[in-house]
């Protein structure tokens, strides 16, 4: 492996777009390679064993891409199969992301946090062993949203639909007295102004794309395997639609839309 090799990252579909972003922010001379597996969302509502089976699957390909290092921009992934992949990949850097709850248990006055994710992500008892670790002393309120997902999914971000969907989860657990919200699965920043207009502006959104980024910046470091000179790039893959990767690639990143493709093994 060497410091010129790609990094892999996936998601279920576009909402791991939104630790790319942040990736590409904070590591502007990497070669990312995004792949999302459209043809297999959502992941929130599949079995674990599914899950991992992706997960796996896909670490696979990125090796065989000869990917330095593997993000997993997917709290539901992440939930269900990092110690999976970990196992199966001691050699090569790979990072998961979790629902910011710590950040959040530092931020409320009411003693009461409200979180919004999957269905796989809230009930795994790796997110059980986040809250009783990180905040054992506050009250969590879990809101699974996976109507939230396909949102996204559609590109359907703002205006009145994105209103609309957010309002009912949004309004739920305000009126039980929480006063941050953490988006603990990625799409869901990307509803963050729908969201933070329904809540008010004084309450905190916390999302994990900045601190992903960073834990990935240093774990490279340490190897020796960040890219220090040349501009990096962003490659975009999907095992669905590629045309439809793009378009939201497009509209939520501003990539060139017709640089998505589907590779020949998933065609
Ligand atoms: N974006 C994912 C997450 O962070 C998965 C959403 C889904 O496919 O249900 O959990």
């Amino acid at each position: 492996m060497h410091a010129p090799h790609p990094i892999g990252v996936y998601d279920s579909g576009v909402g791991g777009l939104s630790v790319l972003r942040a990736i590409r922010d904070a590591l502007p001379r990497e070669h990312l390679l995004y792949l999302a597996d459209s043809a297999h969302v959502p992941y929130g509502e599949k079995t674990q064993e599914t899950v991992q089976q992706r997960a796996l699957a896909i670490a696979d390909y990125f090796v065989s891409r000869r990917a330095k290092a593997m993000v997993v921009a997917c709290n539901t992934a992440t939930a269900a199969a990092i110690a999976l992949l970990r196992a199966r990949h001691p050699d090569l850097v790979i990072i998961g992301v979790e629902p910011a709850i710590k950040p959040a248990a530092h931020l409320t006055r009411s003693g009461v946090v409200g979180v919004f994710a999957t269905t796989g992500t809230l009930a795994s008892p790796k997110f059980a062993a986040l809250v009783q670790r990180e905040a054992p002393e506050i009250r969590i309120l879990f809101r699974p949203c996976p109507e939230w997902v396909l949102q996204v999914e559609r590109g359907e971000i703002d205006g009145p639909a994105a209103a609309r969907v957010v309002a009912p989860p949004v309004r739920e657990l305000l009126a039980q007295g929480a006063d941050a919200l953490v988006l603990g699965c990625t799409h869901f920043p990307f509803l963050h102004d729908a969201i933070q207009a329904e809540a008010g502006a004084s309450v905190p959104l916390l999302e994990t794309g900045g601190p992903v980024a960073r834990r990935l910046r240093h774990q490279l470091q340490e190897r020796g395997l960040l890219a220090t000179d040349g501009a990096g790039s962003v490659t975009l893959e999907t095992t669905g639609d590629a045309a439809t990767l793009g378009r939201m690639a497009a509209q939520l990143l501003g990539l060139p839309a017709e640089a998505a493709q589907t590779p020949a093994r998933w065609r």
